[in-house]
């Protein structure tokens, strides 16, 4: 049993946020094999304020897809409140203030991973939200800036401020996502914090899974890139961690209609064209490690229309 804000979890195991992945029907899919709290991707403030057409589809969700957490991009108290005024019309769980993203389009306008600069500035504004928002608060952090070392003041500034639970990212903004995760920083943290934390990074198994519990002590785990591809991590988490065994693999019949579900899914959210498109990266994220898969591989930007690509994963099936 995992609990945050409102929430009881039967695991501590989460979906992560990811921008341009993590839509209502990724969620869908990963919930019916096992996932179950998972976050949207993240939602720019300025753009919830005019709420554009790419905001509105990040946010549309449905009533089974719950518990949900919406997170937010903003460095304005202002802008923040009105975004939480905006939300209210929306049903959702966790309210999530994005202070992790290292991407230079984002901290060029001082946004994401720039909160970790200054903790007064961070812990202000997430008074701020807290206050002001219908629903608990987390805040989603990296280790620190440039030093890992950073990550405790960090986590005891969001505490300070009222979140129910951080979650951290177990590298700085400027590893981006090289090296491999920090788990003794984040471990200090766990030790300095009385609040949940959710660990994040590098959980790719089961195993990797044990051992960020095992090593920093966390309250949960988030699973992002582990999951691409891959819904059946949740369950083999989930096992592992209750019985010490790993669930067998999906077989290749198994494979091949989550693969077709999925697209299924992405047909009916975004239409022909655009699922297409999207289902592209996830046809090569489904059939990684899969022998004599790269002349398929090769052709996956070459696939243009529906019966493309369920012809390109039929023929995947056949070479398995
Ligand atoms: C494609 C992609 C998009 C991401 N988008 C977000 C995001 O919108 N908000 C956020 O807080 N983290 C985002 N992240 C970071 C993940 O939530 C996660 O913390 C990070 O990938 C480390 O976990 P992993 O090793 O399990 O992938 C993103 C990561 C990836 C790979």
């Amino acid at each position: 049993m995992f609990k945050f804000g409102n929430l009881s979890l039967s695991t501590p195991i989460i979906l992560a946020p990811m921008a341009g992945i993590t839509s209502y029907p990724v969620r869908m899919l990963n919930r019916r094999f096992g996932c179950e709290f998972a976050f949207t991707e993240m939602v720019d403030a300025n753009s919830l304020n005019y709420t554009s057409r790419k905001t509105i589809e990040i946010l549309r969700t449905g009533s089974e897809d719950r518990p949900l957490g919406i997170q937010l991009l903003g460095n304005d108290a202002d802008q923040l409140r009105q975004n939480i005024d905006i939300l209210r019309d929306w049903e959702f769980d966790i309210l999530d203030l994005n202070a992790a993203c290292p991407q230079r389009k984002v901290t060029r306008r001082d946004k994401g991973a720039c909160l970790l600069k200054s903790t007064r500035r961070l812990n202000k504004l997430l008074k701020v939200v807290v206050k002001h928002s219908h629903v608990p608060v987390t805040v989603k952090i990296r280790l620190g800036w440039d030093d890992p070392e950073q990550g405790r003041d960090i986590a005891l500034c969001a505490q300070d401020a009222g979140v129910c639970a951080v979650i951290v990212h177990g590298r700085t903004k400027i590893q981006m996502f090289t090296g491999t995760v920090d788990y003794a920083s984040l471990k200090k943290v766990k030790d300095a914090v009385n609040i949940p934390v959710i660990a994040s990074g590098d959980v790719f198994s089961a195993q990797l899974a044990k051992k960020m519990f095992d090593e920093t002590g966390a309250d949960a785990v988030a699973v992002a890139r582990g999951s691409l591809g891959n819904p059946w991590i949740f369950k083999e988490i989930e096992t592992f961690l209750k019985t010490g065994k790993i669930p067998l693999r999906p077989s290749s019949d198994e494979l091949v209609q989550t693969m077709k579900l999925h697209f299924d899914m992405f047909n009916e959210f975004y239409g022909e064209q655009r699922s297409v498109v999207n289902f592209r990266s996830f046809f090569i994220w489904y059939t990684r490690g899969a022998v004599g898969v790269r002349p398929l591989r090769n052709r996956i930007s070459q696939v243009k229309t529906k019966q493309d690509m369920l012809d390109l994963i039929d023929e995947f099936r056949n070479n398995l």
